[in-house]
C-alpha cells in the first residue's frame, strides 16, 4: 500500500460504501471504519477491509495519511475530527465529503491546521449511483493538500463527454462546500420548476400522468433534458405494485429538506445577490409542509375555470427560461462570493464540473460552459449571446405559463419568480425611485438624482400641485 494510492474511509453508509467500492475498483486501497454494526457488516459483505476503531484505522494507513469522512453534516463531522485528530500525525489530510456548511469547513480547517493537519472540504454529488460509478467532486483545499488528494479524486470522478474528469479545485478549504451548496440550491430550483410544470400540465391543461411523462420525454433531447427531467419521467411512469395505479398518486405532497437549499438562499441574501428562483424553491418546500393548508383550502374558493391560453408543449419554453434563471442566479452568487472573498474560482470550472456525475448534469451545462470559455470574466451568464438566445426562445412561453397559472389558481413560485426577476433585470426603470424617496422622507437616508451627481435630501413636504 503506497500512501498516495491508499485512503481511509470513515462512514460506511450507502454513500460511503459506494465510494469505497468505487475507489477499490480504480486501484486505490481502502481501509474503512464505521461505528455501526449494520454498516460494518454490509461493508464486510462487499469485501471491504475494515478497522476495528479510529485508532486502528489510523494505524492501518501508511503515512502521510488521507482519510475521507462520509458522515452526516453537522456535529458528527466534528466528533469524527476530534476522535481522529487524537491519532493522526502532522502532514495527514482529512477530507470532509459531506454536505457541510462552508463556514464549518473554514472553522474546521483552521482547527486542524493548528495541529499540523490538513483539512479538505469536498462537495460530492451524484447520490448512490454517482458515488459508486463516478460522482462530480467540488474541492476546497490549500495547494499542498490538494496535490495529495487530486490523484485519488481523479481516480473515482465521473468523466464528461469529452473525457475530462469531473473534479475541480475551487480555492481554500471552504470553497468546495460553497460550490456544492449552490449546486444543491439550483437542484432545488430545477425540481421545483419541474413540479410546477407538472402541476400546470395536470391542473391547467387537464393532462393525465402518462401524457405528462410523454410530454417530458419529448423534451429530453432538448436544452431542458438531463438527470432531473429523466428522474421526473421515471417517477411519473412508476406504478404502485399493490394497486397498479400511478405510485405518485399515493405520495404525500409535503417536500422535506436537509438545509443546503436554504443555505444557498441565505448566501444570496447575505451577499445581496437577487436569486428569487432559488429562494422560492426553498420556500415552496416549506409552504408544502405548512399545517394549516388543508383548513385554509376549504376557506378560499378556487378561481372560476378558464382554459389556458398556452399549449402543453409551450411549457418547455417556460421550463427552459426558469432553468436558465436558476443557473444564472446560482452562478451570480458564486461570482459575488469570488468578488468578496476571492473564491470560488475559476468561473468556467464551475459549470464544467457539473457536466457529469452530479444531480445537475443536463444539456444546459454545455452552452453555459461555452459561455464561460468564450469569456472567462463574463459578469452575468445571460449576457452571453448563445444563452441569451436560449432565454429569449422561452421567455414568451414563461409569460404565458405564469399568466395561465395565475388565472387557474395554480401556484408556480419558481416560474413566476423567474419571470419577475427577468422583467426586473430588463426594466430600464424600476419603482425603486419611490422606495428610495420614502426612505429619505422618514429616515433622511438621502437619495441620488439622475440629472446631477451627489447625494441629496428633501423633506418631501408633499404640497398638492
Ligand atoms: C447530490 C444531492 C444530495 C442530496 C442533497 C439534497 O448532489 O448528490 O444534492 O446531496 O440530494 O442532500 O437533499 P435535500 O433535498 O434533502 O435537502
Amino acid at each position: 500500500m503506497t500512501a498516495s494510492r491508499t485512503i481511509g474511509l470513515v462512514g460506511l453508509g450507502t454513500m460511503g460504501r459506494s465510494l469505497a467500492l468505487n475507489f477499490r475498483d480504480r486501484g486505490v486501497a481502502v481501509l474503512g471504519y464505521d461505528p455501526g454494526e449494520p454498516a460494518r457488516r454490509a461493508a464486510a459483505d462487499a469485501g471491504l477491509a475494515l478497522a476495528a476503531d479510529p485508532a486502528g484505522l489510523v494505524a492501518g494507513l501508511p503515512p502521510p495519511r488521507c482519510i475521507l469522512l462520509m458522515v452526516p453534516a453537522g456535529p458528527a463531522v466534528d466528533a469524527a475530527l476530534d476522535e481522529l485528530s487524537r491519532h493522526l500525525a502532522p502532514g495527514d489530510v482529512v477530507i470532509d465529503g459531506g454536505n457541510s456548511h462552508w463556514r464549518d469547513s473554514e472553522r474546521r480547517a483552521a482547527r486542524l491546521a493548528a495541529a499540523g493537519l490538513a483539512f479538505v472540504g469536498a462537495g460530492i454529488s451524484g447520490g448512490e449511483e454517482g458515488a459508486r460509478f463516478g460522482p462530480a467532486i467540488m474541492i476546497g483545499a490549500e495547494p499542498e493538500a490538494f496535490a495529495r488528494v487530486q490523484p485519488l479524486f481523479e481516480a473515482v470522478a465521473a468523466r464528461a463527454e469529452d473525457g475530462t474528469p469531473c473534479w475541480a479545485h475551487f480555492g481554500p478549504p471552504p470553497a468546495g462546500h460553497l460550490v456544492k451548496t449552490v449546486h444543491n440550491g439550483i437542484e432545488y430550483a430545477i425540481m421545483q420548476a419541474l413540479a410546477e410544470v407538472y402541476d400546470l400540465a395536470r391542473r391547467g391543461h387537464g393532462l393525465e400522468l402518462k401524457a405528462i411523462a410523454d410530454l417530458f420525454e419529448s423534451w429530453q433531447e432538448g436544452p431542458c433534458g438531463g438527470f432531473l427531467l429523466e428522474t421526473g419521467i421515471r417517477v411519473l411512469r412508476t406504478r404502485d405494485p399493490e394497486t397498479g395505479r400511478p405510485l405518485l398518486g399515493f405520495v404525500r405532497d409535503r417536500a422535506e429538506q436537509k438545509g443546503t437549499g436554504g443555505w444557498t438562499a441565505i448566501e444570496a441574501l447575505e451577499l445581496g445577490v437577487p436569486a428569487p428562483t432559488l429562494v422560492e424553491a426553498v420556500q415552496a418546500r416549506s409552504l408544502s409542509a405548512v399545517a394549516v393548508r388543508a383548513e385554509f383550502a376549504r376557506l378560499v374558493p378556487r378561481p372560476a375555470a378558464t382554459g389556458p391560453v398556452g399549449r402543453p408543449e409551450d411549457l418547455e419554453g417556460a421550463l427552459l427560461a426558469t432553468l436558465l434563471a436558476a443557473h444564472a442566479q446560482g452562478l451570480a452568487i458564486l461570482a459575488e462570493s469570488r468578488r468578496a472573498r476571492g473564491w470560488p474560482g475559476p468561473p468556467a470550472a464551475i459549470p464544467r464540473v457539473w457536466r457529469a456525475g452530479c444531480i445537475l448534469r443536463g444539456n444546459l451545462l454545455a452552452p453555459i460552459v461555452r459561455a464561460f470559455e468564450r469569456d472567462p470574466e463574463l459578469p452575468f451568464s445571460l449576457l452571453d449571446d448563445e444563452l441569451l438566445a436560449l432565454l429569449l426562445s422561452g421567455l414568451a412561453d414563461l409569460r404565458t405559463a405564469v399568466a395561465d397559472a395565475a388565472r387557474a389558481g395554480v401556484p408556480v413560485p419558481a416560474l413566476s419568480a423567474s419571470l419577475a426577476w427577468l422583467d426586473g433585470l430588463s426594466s430600464p426603470r424600476l419603482p425603486a425611485d419611490l422606495v428610495q424617496a420614502m426612505r429619505d422622507r422618514f429616515g433622511a437616508h438621502g437619495f441620488e438624482r439622475i440629472d446631477r451627481p451627489g447625494r441629496f435630501h428633501d423633506l418631501w413636504r408633499g404640497a398638492r400641485a
